[in-house]
């Protein structure tokens, strides 16, 4: 399944010929208003479609100065991007010196900071996204927001080598300012501890907390109900039952999908403008009891857009979901060759290499994968039951969860091609089945060039030296064998450009209507010391910030650097391909 890059972009040229004369180009006047509406699967803006490419900035409201935040959005549109994600929200305990915040949350009161430092920076964000006519996915909060209190009973070896628990500053002395990775911004458990209680899900489902955030959501929505620029108000990144705090046993799916529900009739109330989406990972739990009406089955024009077929899309469930990766995996292993069919049967990949283990198997027979089976603790297809939430959203990061055991008879980078590629097409027939959109909100892979930068949105801490080992591959198979490998984690910049081109593809043609890339990259950006762009003296080298100029935040999936130009234009192909339509 791996495509080379000509090939996937080839793919991509494709897509825009057949989305030239396929049935989906037919726009009906929806909505003429310059808000996004949908209509069935599509985004409509001004009475025509909107299928859009987009990138991720959570940082913007942390840059420095009004240019910089111009500069970004110069370069962003330079590539036809039309689509912005970034964070809505900046809580702190404490006033800092330095820095934006929007909302200080301490020992169970809230204020906000409106500012220059404060909201001030959000009216500038989306005053400049309108003159470059760029739309902004503005997100309320954040599932992940690890403390270095969370857990201090751990070690400090325990911590380093379990991401769960964290750094932080005092434990590890970082040198990352706050505000430089998506996680630090805030989020649901600082609601939970600021408020005294102990649990992720009471942010979930104490009375108090709850209207403490929404008290915070009616003041931002309010005041940009009328913004032609919000592309949709996003309730939480990835909202789940687990975080670095822990969750009660009593949390499940049905938690998270109650607390959407309230939430999103509250943002509707206030602003009938705009869109209102859930921000989750996009993970299922197939078989589960759901609260909100499941379509049946429906019948839709054939997203692959041949001319006249239509297809009939059936709800997914456990059996279907086995029966077709026994089907690919089949196909698969009808390519490899005689001899090395068995060496892989009888193995378990260990970081790259085949190792024979016994267990091999037990894993095969394995079920539909956390992916599906509502271990994550969140219910997609429920939330996108709900009336006010207007399209579905997911999320691709291989390197940090799995979408579906390995083929044994494909390469591990093979496999992260394919099961990427399926689980975009699985939620493309999700927003069939419910006759809503879809987008692909985020989506990246770490490069060994990245690695060293790589910290997994549940810790603050990059667990993984230049030339250390775990995760991706290996979060799958943490083996003892895996503390002496000498295979540098990430992938290649040329496997990441495929990875990219292909699944920009595969959305395309599986009729995701909005494709996210995480993260946009920018340089030249104003340094002040203690913020986000600080001035360079970190200690990783990794920086290429020098005193007066920096560049935004790298958490392991910004594009600066060898790739840059390559992922660029595979972001702007990918524009030009849907744009067409
Ligand atoms: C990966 O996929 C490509 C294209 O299908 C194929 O040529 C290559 O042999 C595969 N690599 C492995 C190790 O499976
Ligand atoms: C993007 O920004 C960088 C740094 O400011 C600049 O050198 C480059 O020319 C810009 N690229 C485009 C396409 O505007
Ligand atoms: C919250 O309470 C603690 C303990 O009483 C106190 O040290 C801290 O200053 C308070 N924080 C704020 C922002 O009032
Ligand atoms: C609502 O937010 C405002 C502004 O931050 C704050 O002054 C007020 O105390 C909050 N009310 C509640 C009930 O949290
Ligand atoms: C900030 O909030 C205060 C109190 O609600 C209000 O009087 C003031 O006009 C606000 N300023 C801005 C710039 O929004
Ligand atoms: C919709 O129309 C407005 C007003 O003319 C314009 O600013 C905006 O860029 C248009 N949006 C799209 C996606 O064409
Ligand atoms: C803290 O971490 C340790 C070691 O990982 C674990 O055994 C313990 O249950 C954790 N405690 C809490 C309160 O989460
Ligand atoms: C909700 O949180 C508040 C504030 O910490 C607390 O006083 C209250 O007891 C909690 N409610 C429930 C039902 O636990
Ligand atoms: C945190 O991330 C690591 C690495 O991706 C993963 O193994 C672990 O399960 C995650 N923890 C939670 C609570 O999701
Ligand atoms: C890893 O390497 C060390 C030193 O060479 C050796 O003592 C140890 O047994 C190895 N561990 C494994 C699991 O192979
Ligand atoms: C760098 O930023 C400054 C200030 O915004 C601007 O004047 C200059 O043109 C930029 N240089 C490049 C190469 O983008
Ligand atoms: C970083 O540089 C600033 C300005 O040069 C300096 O004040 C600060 O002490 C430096 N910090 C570290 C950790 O070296």
């Amino acid at each position: 399944m791996q495509l080379s890059l000509t090939k996937a972009l080839t793919l991509l040229a494709c897509t825009l010929l057949s989305a030239a004369t396929g049935p989906t180009k037919t726009v009906k006047r929806a909505d003429s208003t310059q808000f996004v509406s949908t209509q069935g699967t599509k985004f409509f803006v001004n009475g025509s479609e909107f299928p859009f490419i987009g990138t991720n900035a959570y940082w913007l409201q942390a840059l420095n100065e009004e240019q910089d935040i111009i500069n970004t959005f110069s370069n962003i549109s330079a590539l036809g991007i039309r689509v912005v994600r970034t964070w809505a929200f900046n809580d702190v305990t404490e006033i800092p010196e330095t820095g934006t915040w929007f909302q200080l949350i301490a020992n169970g009161t809230t204020s906000i900071n409106n500012g220059t430092n404060g909201l001030q920076k959000l009216d500038m964000i989306l005053k400049h996204a309108e003159s470059f006519g760029i739309y902004v996915v503005l997100t309320l909060t954040n599932n992940w927001s690890p403390s270095a209190t969370d857990n201090l009973t751990s070690s400090i070896d325990d911590l380093k080598s379990s991401v769960q628990s964290r750094d932080v500053v005092e434990t590890f002395n970082s040198s990352r300012p706050r505000n430089f990775l998506s996680n630090d911004y805030g989020g649901m458990d600082v609601y939970v501890r600021q408020f005294g209680l102990k649990n992720h899900d009471d942010f979930y489902t104490n009375d108090t907390i709850l209207n403490s955030f929404m008290n915070y959501t009616t003041q931002i929505v309010t005041r940009y109900v009328n913004s032609p620029s919000v592309f949709s108000w996003e309730l939480a990144n990835d909202a789940r039952c687990n975080s670095s705090v822990a969750a009660s046993p009593s949390c499940n799916p049905q938690t998270v999908t109650k607390w959407h529900e309230i939430v999103a009739n509250h943002v509707k109330s206030l602003d009938p403008n705009h869109l209102v989406s859930s921000g989750t990972q996009g993970f299922l739990c197939v078989g589960c009891p759901k609260l909100n009406p499941q379509p049946t089955s429906s019948t839709q024009p054939s997203a692959r857009a041949v001319v006249g077929r239509r297809s009939v899309v059936k709800p997914l469930t456990r059996e279907r979901i086995i029966q077709d990766r026994n089907a690919q995996w089949k196909r698969n292993k009808a390519l490899l060759p005689k001899s090395e069919v068995q060496e892989r049967e009888e193995g378990i990949r260990v970081r790259g290499r085949w190792v024979s283990t016994p267990t091999r198997r037990q894993s095969s027979s394995q079920g539909v994968g956390s992916a599906f089976d509502g271990s994550q603790g969140v219910d997609s297809e429920d939330i996108l039951g709900i009336q006010n939430i207007a399209f579905s959203t997911f999320q691709l990061f291989p390197d940090q969860n799995s979408y579906g055991p390995d083929d044994p008879s494909l390469s591990p980078f093979n496999n992260t091609l394919q099961t990427g590629i399926n689980w975009i097409t699985t939620h493309g027939q999700i927003g069939q089945l419910f006759n809503k959109p879809v987008s692909l909100l985020g989506f990246g892979l770490v490069t060994q060039t990245n690695a060293p930068d790589f910290v997994p949105f549940n810790s603050t801490i990059a667990p993984f030296a230049p030339d250390a080992t775990s995760t991706a591959a290996t979060t799958k198979a943490s083996s003892a064998a895996d503390a002496n490998s000498t295979q540098t984690f990430g992938v290649t910049d040329s496997e990441q450009d495929t990875a990219y081109a292909s699944w920009l593809s595969a959305g395309i043609v599986s009729g995701v209507s909005g494709l996210i890339q995480y993260q946009w990259s920018q340089g030249n950006l104003t340094t002040s010391p203690n913020t986000a762009i600080s001035p360079n003296n970190d200690t990783t080298g990794e920086s290429s910030n020098d005193d007066t100029t920096g560049e935004s935040p790298n958490d392991g999936y910004s594009i600066q650097g060898v790739g840059e130009d390559t992922v660029q234009s595979i972001l702007q192909n990918a524009v030009q391909s849907v744009s067409s339509t």
